[in-house]
């Protein structure tokens, strides 16, 4: 079995069609999200009727699903990040909604551990030093641990004499998971802020044990068109773009 990892997909539903049809190429049925489905981009629903539509899905509640249920404080966002929160609380009803009330903040199988920030702090905190990952590293016993967030793909482990070893992870980079403690972030596919505008995204094999890397073609201008017809602030079109 293989699985394809991804995070952030905030609404941007052309960007998830293409990395589930990348999937679907590769022969992957096996899923795991890392949460924040809404948010952001302008097919919120869609996006959730399409993770909703997997058969075999692991995914867990990101901050901004957290926000639109109610479960966590507006305080946290920015302007525009409120604005599109507001806007997928009023497009999200019946199945869709309740497959996001649902949602755990923390996932454990045989084969990894699942949260969307980090696991000591699943809703709230932005993975990215070294010195985070060495107190995070005993919040979790299954390794891999999966994560999103930051929209950074990325990876810690514990390097030689315990000094975190870390690298961003580019197309086609290769991670082997089976010494850990090891946290991955397979970057966004909706929103991504590392300079590439593609979406991006993981397959993990856990019989091989590795992690490869993707990014993946989509057609931001017909994002960017609809967030325009729907009026959103504009910022969040544009920055889709240039992936930042
Ligand atoms: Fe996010
Ligand atoms: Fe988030």
């Amino acid at each position: 079995m293989r699985y394809g990892v991804f995070s952030d997909v905030h609404g941007n539903y052309e960007a998830l069609r293409a990395v589930l049809a990348f999937y679907k190429k590769n022969g992957v049925e096996d899923f795991v999200c890392c949460g924040d489905i809404v948010g952001y981009g302008p097919q919120p629903l869609e996006c959730a009727e399409a993770l909703l539509g997997l058969k075999s899905l692991t995914a867990v509640l990101g901050n901004h699903d957290a926000a639109l249920l109610g479960r966590l404080e507006m305080k946290w966002f920015n302007a525009s990040a409120a604005w599109a929160i507001e806007f997928s609380r009023r497009r999200l009803t019946g199945r869709a909604l309740d497959f996001l009330a649902r949602l755990p903040e923390r996932a454990v199988t045989g084969d990894f551990t699942l949260v969307h920030g980090s696991p000591r702090k699943p809703l709230t905190e932005y993975l990215l030093s070294g010195s985070q990952f060495a107190d995070n590293a005993k919040a979790f016993e299954v390794s891999p641990c999966f994560i999103g967030h930051s929209h950074m793909p990325l990876y810690f482990r514990e390097g030689e004499k315990g000094v975190p070893e870390t690298d961003f992870l580019r197309p086609a980079s290769r991670v082997a998971t089976a010494k850990g403690p090891l946290i991955l972030n397979p970057g966004s596919v909706g929103q991504p802020r590392d300079g590439d505008p593609r979406a991006a995204c993981g397959i993990y094999d856990p019989q091989k044990k590795v992690f490869e890397l993707y990014r993946v073609f989509y057609d931001v201008g017909a994002t960017q068109k609809l967030m325009g017809e729907l009026k959103m602030p504009p910022i969040l079109a544009e920055r889709l773009s240039f992936g930042f």
